[in-house]
Formats: structure tokens, sequence, C-alpha cells
């Protein structure tokens, strides 16, 4: 069986005039005008309990889009019931046609539902059109198709020696219990490969959303139904956070734990997981992808033009709430009035406001809860004897949680926006005296806790070449001349060390191995 080598899915531009951006407009105010009530799904079946939460328009707050059922411990029983119940027939199921399942989902995504899916994201999660095409279009038929071929890649196992008498050879289990999934906000991709690449592997698997992407997330459920997805394989469980999480952790068939959100969540995981461990049967696989504080570093030799796109775009796209965007900026003072002229020219032309019109580049932050804690750090700034605002900073929560593009300059490297994440779109500026270049790289790896992503601006390969050097454990997936975001399944594996995370680089074989357990098998002739 050979699984169909994969292509990267082509971005539609949604161009002016094009028939794809009608498409794009029509499914938008369709689903705009259409109140979806959305079901848990557990064991393939809608359970309702009544106790909702609503999914807004975060660029228009008032606009309920929908309203989801919040599950209970009851609920959570039952999930944990039919993900055990599957289990033995979905491993059991030959690879073959496990990945059949995710490859239609894939073609489905990009063939019938990519307009829907897309629209769902635009205005649940607040993204352009762009934005929303390489996520929950492009990104997640990449997770689907590469997964699968990744993943006969792994079950193409080693030959190992048979000595005269013997057959020597390894199997690849699924592990003993369910996965539970915890997916966030800000990538419908993520949300969507944290559940199925545990499934992909023949586990079977709890999903909660984020509660602001219960929206996309159920429309992904529907695309895995079409594509003939078994019932109980994956169950999709709405909830409040901290809640669902314990009762699903205390479960003892917990097997592992597939995480993207934040640092903070992600060492309550491991804790309560670390105090349930007497519970379990085996030790839990606990996958993680958390904070960032990603930097962008130019040296004097830096091409002034592609670092300033670099930060508009890394920093501002998605209103900076990608884990990977560049929100610490180390620029020589050689070349930093410059860079500021680039800036200030590329942001005055920059729109801001609801998804419906294509031609706003920023939108909204998901709710209110990001917007306070983004305006508090901006405030502080402007407050602050060390810092200043140098563009941007203006917050306006009145139709949806908008927040300018806001830049901050500031003298102290471990100022707070310079070492804290901030989710939001605000990048602080450390301009340093040229000749210390080698002394604020190292500056730029020993005073963050995280790493994630980060760039080198140079053209001199000799500054290339130290920063590799030197910022080596600063950055998971590490960017030369380029934005540190934007990682495509296949091309760049992605995931980061430190307090970034366990970097079993999402979309990679590594990750799927770790969905894995081996069996050696000996048998004497
Ligand atoms: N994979 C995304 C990026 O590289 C972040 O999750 O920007």
């Amino acid at each position: 069986i050979t699984v169909p080598v994969p292509k990267n899915e082509q971005l539609n531009s949604y161009a002016p005039g094009s028939c794809e951006r009608e498409k794009l407009k029509k499914a938008l105010s369709e689903l705009h005008n259409d109140f979806v009530e959305i079901p848990a799904i557990i064991n393939g079946k809608e359970v309702k309990t009544g106790n909702f939460g609503n999914c807004i328009e975060p660029h228009n707050h008032q606009h309920i889009l929908a309203q989801y059922h919040k599950v209970n411990k009851q609920e959570i029983d039952l999930a944990v019931e039919a993900a055990m119940k599957a289990r033995i027939d979905w491993e059991e199921m030959p690879f073959y046609h496990r990945s059949a399942i995710f490859l239609k989902a894939a073609e489905l995504l990009s063939t019938k539902y990519r307009f829907l899916l897309n629209s769902a994201t635009m205005l649940g999660q607040s993204k352009n059109a762009y934005q929303a095409e390489i996520d929950s279009a492009c990104e997640l038929i990449d997770f689907w198709r590469f997964n699968a071929y990744y993943a006969q890649k792994i079950y193409e196992q080693q030959p190992l020696v048979s000595p005269k008498g013997e057959w020597n050879f390894s199997e690849y289990r699924a592990l003993e219990g369910f996965i539970f999934a915890i997916t966030p906000f800000n990538f419908t991709s993520i949300a969507g490969n944290l559940p199925t690449a545990p499934a992909l592997m023949g586990n079977t698997v709890i999903w909660k959303p984020a509660g602001t992407a219960v929206y996309s997330g159920y429309f992904v459920m529907k695309i895995l139904k079409e594509a003939g997805l078994p019932d109980g394989v994956i169950n999709f469980i709405p909830g409040s956070g901290a809640e669902i999480g314990n009762f699903v952790i205390d479960s003892p068939y917990l097997a592992g734990i597939h995480f993207t959100g934040s640092t903070k969540v992600f060492n309550d995981i491991w804790k309560r997981t670390a105090n349930n461990i007497h519970l379990y049967k085996s030790y839990p696989r606990i996958v993680g992808e958390t904070g960032g504080k990603d930097f962008i570093f130019a040296h004097t030799s830096a091409d002034v033009k592609s670092l300033a796109v670099a930060c508009l775009r890394g920093a501002f796209e998605f209103q900076g709430q990608k884990c990977s965007a560049a929100s610490r900026l180390y620029i020589p003072d050689t070349i930093y009035d410059e860079w500021f002229k680039e800036m200030v020219e590329m942001l005055e032309t920059v729109k801001m406001g609801d998804v419906m019109d294509f031609s706003n580049f920023i939108n909204a932050v998901i709710d209110k809860e990001s917007f306070d804690r983004i305006k508090n750090y901006i405030d502080y700034a402007k407050n602050s004897p060390v810092a200043e605002i140098i563009w941007g900073g203006n917050c306006d929560d009145s139709v949806g949680y908008f927040i300018q593009p806001t830049l901050i300059k500031t003298t102290d490297p471990m100022f707070c926006t310079m070492q804290e994440e901030i989710f939001g779109p605000v990048l602080t500026v450390y301009v340093y005296p040229e000749k210390d270049f080698s002394k604020t790289l190292d500056l730029c790896d020993k005073t963050s806790p995280y790493g994630l992503t980060g760039s080198i601006f140079a053209q001199d390969r000799k500054a290339i070449l130290e920063a590799n050097n030197v910022l080596r454990h600063s950055a998971g997936n590490f960017y030369i001349n380029d934005k540190p975001t934007g990682a495509v399944v296949g091309q760049q594996p992605f995931g980061g060390g430190r307090s970034s995370g366990t970097n079993d680089k999402a979309g990679s074989a590594l990750n799927l191995q770790r969905w894995i357990s081996a069996r050696s098998i000996k048998e004497n002739f």
C-alpha cells in the first residue's frame, strides 16, 4: 500500500472579481445569518445538555453565531466509555482504511467545504480571508494528507536481523487507552490536527475545543463524519476548560494528551497527570505546544525593507494571535531610523475592521479577556519611563475587540513586553549599539524562557552563522531573512522546546511516533 505523495494544497487568492471570492462572500453571509445549535458529539450521536455557551463574532460581539451545549461530568463519562469501546475495532482497522478516511476528509475540505470552513473561521475567530485560507483550508488539508504519508513511512519499519531459525519483527500498536486532545482558538488547522493525528495511528480520542472556537471545530467534526470516521473514534466535548480537563485527566483510561495552549495550562496538566500516575495503566504520552516570545534579530547588514515586511506580517497578521508571532525585535542603531520609516509607511496603509470587508488586514482579537490583557500591557508601556509607544496603541471594544497594531520602543531589554507573551498585535523594539551584536545575541538567548520561533535578518554570512549558533536552542523554528511565522506542513515541521512545548513537530513523523507503542515479536522455527 502506498499513500499518494502529497503536495501542499494551493492557496486561493480571493482576488477581486474572482469566482472564489464571490463563493466565499456568499458562504460568509449565509453563515452570519444562520444561527446554529451545536451539540456535543459522543459515539457519533448528538448530545444536548441545555447548559449553553455562546459563539460570538469577535469583530461584532453582539452577534451570536451559535450556542453550544456544554458537557458535564456525566457526558465525559459517556465519552470515555465510547472511546474505550471504539478503540479495539479502530486499532484493528488496517492502516489503509484509517488513512483513506482522513484523505477523503482532505478531499471534501478541498472541494466541497472550503468556503464553509473558511467562513466559520473568519466569523468565529475573526480571521481575514487570506489568513483563513492558509489555516482552515490549506494547512488542515496538508495535515491530513502529509500525516497519512508520514504514517505509512513509520509503518514501513526498519528490517530487523533474523538469524537462522528465527523471524524477528516489530509492530506498532496504538496506545492502550484514549487520547485527550485539547485545542486552541487560533488555528482551525491545529484544532483539526490534534485529535486526528493520534486517531490516524489507531487511537480513539476525546476532543475538547477552545470555547472560542467550538464553532469551526463543529464543522470539522461534520467533515470527518462525512468522510466515514466511525462513531466513537473522536468524541467532541465542548465546555469549560479546567473543569472538563480535570475530569478527563482523572480517568484511569487516559493514555495520552495532545495539547496546544498556554504554558501555564500545560504545566497544570503535567502536575495533575503526575499526581494521578498510580491510576493509569501506562505512562501517558504528553505532547504540547505552548507559549512563545518569538524574536526577530536584525544585524546591521540586514535588508531593511524585507525586515520591515517581516515585522509587519510576523507581528500583526491575525492580530498577533499566533504562538509563533514576532513580539520582540532587536535592531542596531545603524538601521533603526530607516526601519521605522518603512514601518510607518506600511502601517499607514493598514486597515482594521470587520472580516466581511476583505480589504481589512487587521480584524478583532478573540474575546474580552484577550482585549483587556493586551490593553493592560499597552497602558503599562504608555506610563513607563523606560518605554514609549511609537505607533498605534489605540484600543476600542465598543463594537468588536479591536486593538491597533502597536509598536513599543524600550531601553530595557527586560521590560515586561520584551519578556512576557502578550498574544496580541504588539511588537516591542529594543535598539542596541551596532558594536554589541554578539552581546545582544546572547541577551536574546538568555533572557527568554521560551524556545519557539525566531528570525535573523542579515546579509553578512558570518553574522548569520553566529546567530545560528548562539540561538541554537532559542527557537525550534529558526528563519533566516524571513518572518518567524507561517510554517508550512511538509516544509518546516513546527514546534519548540524550553517553555514552548515538547517540540514533537506538528505535521511530521516525530509527532505521529508519539501515538504508537512498539512491540517486538520473535518467532522460532
Ligand atoms: N504553525 C503556525 C506558524 O508557523 C503557528 O502555530 O505560524
